[in-house]
């Protein structure tokens, strides 16, 4: 059994240590939210937050994020209570087919989170590693901009 700490909850899991997260938080407790892309750290479709670093999930074993806070899309904000960074890309419409973006905007709350007012070229460093076959790089990055101005405001 392997315990973890997942949106707030402690959730207990049957599955060997080597498990990548990505297949527990999916196919185990259901958080379909983040997608598998290239299970190999080379998109970031399956980026997630581990003690708020953003991390591939893909290449993350459950055993190694024991005793960790795994925060996913789905315990970024709720419906009713957006993070700045899911109400940014509302504003901006950022998704189009939509599968990369939830790796997006969790890199993104990381790098804000860590630099409240990234410059363009910290954007593009920071998120160079998440790609979007969709080419919404724009957009993202506009949204990033807008969301941290909605922090600064508090
Ligand atoms: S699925 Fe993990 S980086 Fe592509
Ligand atoms: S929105 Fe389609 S891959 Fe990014």
């Amino acid at each position: 059994m392997i315990t973890l700490k997942v949106n707030g909850s402690t959730r207990q899991v049957d599955v060997p240590p080597e498990m990548p997260l990505l297949w527990v938080l999916r196919d185990e407790l259901g958080l379909t939210g983040t997608k598998f892309g290239c299970g190999a750290a080379l998109c970031g479709a399956c980026t997630v937050h581990v003690n708020g670093e953003a991390v591939r999930s893909c290449q993350t074993f459950a055993g190694d994020v024991e005793g960790t806070e795994i925060t996913t899309i789905e315990g970024l904000g709720t419906p009713a209570a957006l993070h700045a960074v899911q109400a940014a890309w509302n504003d901006h419409q950022v998704a189009q087919c939509g599968y990369c973006q939830s790796g997006q905007i969790m890199q993104a709350a990381a790098l804000l989170a860590a630099n409240p007012a990234p410059s363009d070229a910290e954007i593009d460093e920071a998120m160079n590693g998440n790609l979007c076959r969709c080419g919404t790089y724009p957009r993202i990055r506009a949204a990033i901009h807008t969301a941290a101005q909605t922090l600064a405001r508090g």
